[in-house]
């Protein structure tokens, strides 16, 4: 594919003689058609020429014309750049005619590894709303690298260790025979939980069951043991149905119990070089910046999440050597997680921990600005939601759409897609409004209008009969086309800002442009005509349309049906 921008920074380079490197990094492409395919700021060049940004333009302009570029304009201190169109769309839509389903994707891996930690509930507990967008976040950006080519390790850090799973086990040891763990044990669980809990809440001596259980976990007590295990298991069984609904997976979930034989080595090292002090009988690390300590081991001894996450760690670097740890978590952990990685550094792998990355995100609210979940009536675990969204869209389906085959399979491809979409339409350190008349609208920025824009695609496409193999695309010669193909051409380049910046978002508002431009292009042109080569041109672009968002969706872990 002719890459444009490096066309014309090679041109800018030559006549300034300023490097390449520098020049093409200042081209931008402008927010509308109007001002041009791609713009240069010149006053990033004034001090450098010692030149008003002006009369940088004007010097440049006449001298910029070529093959490949329609028209210059200078506008204040910018140089609007046209390129040709047919050149462009030409070469866009040939390019990605030939790559079909690889479009835009990165086949050689590169040898970068990245490891991608999220989702990482808590067991003994349903998979909870709380954590429903560290998973939609988390998988997006697995997918994502994995496009790009890199070497993704997707961990589900898991939570099955600490005092609040030995609540349970400490309840289930007292009250077993008053449940039924039959049909739904995870529910009996956290029953269990909730009412251990309370009791202690009034009577905090109550812990020492809890404790004791914690004791005999560690001294590998066979029964005690075998319990947790099944714990683990039953909960595994629940988040595993709505890993399967999300099109979720992951490479590892070792959790926090992993670490347990692990965690020596942490404090040995930490010892070595005298960064842990007493603080209040526990032991800690001392911070750099205006922040509280690290613990490390509480004043009973023990170790707790940041030493956990710090034997993790050094876990990640022998066995990934990662040049990247992404860790998709709550923004409320922002302070957990500058305190391990800065501990990290002072242990002596300053590098590694320049790696490391908290990817923080905002709440999910309801429709009335609650936080989603402490409100009685609002479904809360993930599986009541998506259950509940896959039944709204069937209900809609059926409405719109009577004599659909696999209603509850499309349904469920909508219901689960709208939850995903709604958590990733927004940049993730937004709140999330979770708001069911939003979330399933056809026709508002939503996952089913996506979808529906591919489906429509597709009937465009049995309409034509034939899907021809290559056109004239040069007959795309009109201004919605135009502005179909030019998103088209900037696939890729989305997917790489998506990824640098580890914002699903970008692809999603990218996504709603493009099905967008399409419907314009839709309703001012007519794709199955008389004119048989015209024809053909459209029904590719109409084809290479779909391929897009149903690629582009599939980055954000939702799936497209062929029919709604
Ligand atoms: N289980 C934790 C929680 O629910 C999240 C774990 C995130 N990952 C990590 N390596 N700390 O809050």
């Amino acid at each position: 594919m002719i890459d444009f921008k490096e066309e014309i920074a090679k041109k800018i380079s030559a006549i300034t003689n300023i490097g390449f490197d520098e020049i093409k990094q200042y081209i931008e492409i402008p927010p509308n058609v109007e001002m041009g395919d791609y713009t240069f700021p010149c006053f990033k060049l004034a001090k450098e020429l010692k030149k008003s940004p002006q009369v940088i333009a004007e010097e440049i302009k006449p001298q910029i014309s070529g093959e490949l570029i329609e028209k210059v304009e200078v506008v204040g201190g910018y140089l609007n750049i046209f390129i040709k169109k047919s050149a462009f769309v030409v070469d866009v839509m040939n390019e990605a005619i030939a790559h079909g389903k690889n479009y835009g994707r990165t086949l050689e891996k590169n040898d970068k590894t990245i490891v991608i930690d999220y989702s990482s509930p808590n067991i003994a507990k349903p998979f909870h709303i709380g954590h429903l967008r560290s998973t939609v976040i988390g998988n997006a950006l697995y997918k994502i690298y994995k496009f790009l080519g890199y070497n993704v390790i997707g961990v589900n850090h898991l939570g099955d260790w600490g005092m609040g799973v030995c609540r349970t086990i400490a309840g289930y040891n007292m009250w077993k025979d008053e449940y039924d763990f039959s049909e739904n044990p995870i529910n009996a669980i956290l029953q269990i939980y909730v009412r251990y809990n309370n009791i202690e809440k009034e009577d905090p001596d109550f812990k020492i069951h809890a404790t004791n259980v914690l004791k005999k976990l560690e001294d590998n007590d066979e029964e005690t043991t075998k319990i947790w295990k099944w714990i683990i298991d039953v909960s595994l069984q629940n988040y595993q149905k709505v890993y399967k609904l999300m099109n979720c997976e992951f490479d590892s979930y070792n959790g926090e119990a992993f670490y347990n034989d692990k965690m020596d080595r942490v404090v040995n090292e930490l010892k070595a070089k005298n960064l842990l002090v007493e603080s209040e009988g526990a032991m800690v690390v001392m911070m750099d910046e205006d922040i509280p300590p690290c613990m490390i081991l509480t004043s009973q001894g023990t170790t707790i999440y940041a030493t956990r996450d710090l034997a993790a760690l050094l876990y990640r670097i022998d066995n990934y050597n990662f040049d990247k740890c992404l860790y998709v978590v709550a923004s409320e952990q922002s302070l957990h997680f500058k305190q391990v990685f800065e501990t990290l550094s002072k242990m002596g792998y300053e590098e590694y921990a320049k790696r490391c990355e908290h990817i923080p995100f905002g709440l999910v609210l309801d429709e009335d600005g609650h936080k989603m979940g402490s409100r009685k009536g609002n479904a809360t675990t993930l599986e009541e939601i998506f259950d509940e969204s896959i039944s709204k869209s069937l209900k809609i389906i059926e409405e719109k759409n009577p004599d659909l085959e696999d209603k509850e399979e499309v349904a469920k491809k909508v219901g689960v897609g709208a939850v995903i979409f709604n958590d990733l339409a927004n940049s993730r350190i937004k709140d999330e409004i979770f708001d069911w008349n939003q979330i399933l609208s056809f026709n508002g920025e939503t996952g089913p209008y996506l979808q529906y824009t591919y489906v429509r695609t597709r009937s465009i496409l049995r309409k034509a009969g034939n899907v021809p193999t290559e056109a004239d695309f040069s007959l795309l010669n009109d201004a919605e086309s135009y502005e179909v193909v030019r998103l088209i051409g900037s696939f890729k380049e989305t997917v790489e800002a998506a990824a640098s910046k580890n914002e699903p978002s970008i692809i999603s508002r990218y996504l709603l442009d493009l099905a967008k431009s399409f419907s314009r292009f839709y309703n001012e042109h007519q794709v199955i005509t008389d004119n048989k080569s015209v024809q053909d041109a459209r029904v590719l672009l109409t084809k290479v349309t779909g391929d897009v968002i149903k690629e582009g969706l599939g980055l954000l872990g939702i799936q497209c049906p062929e029919k709604m």
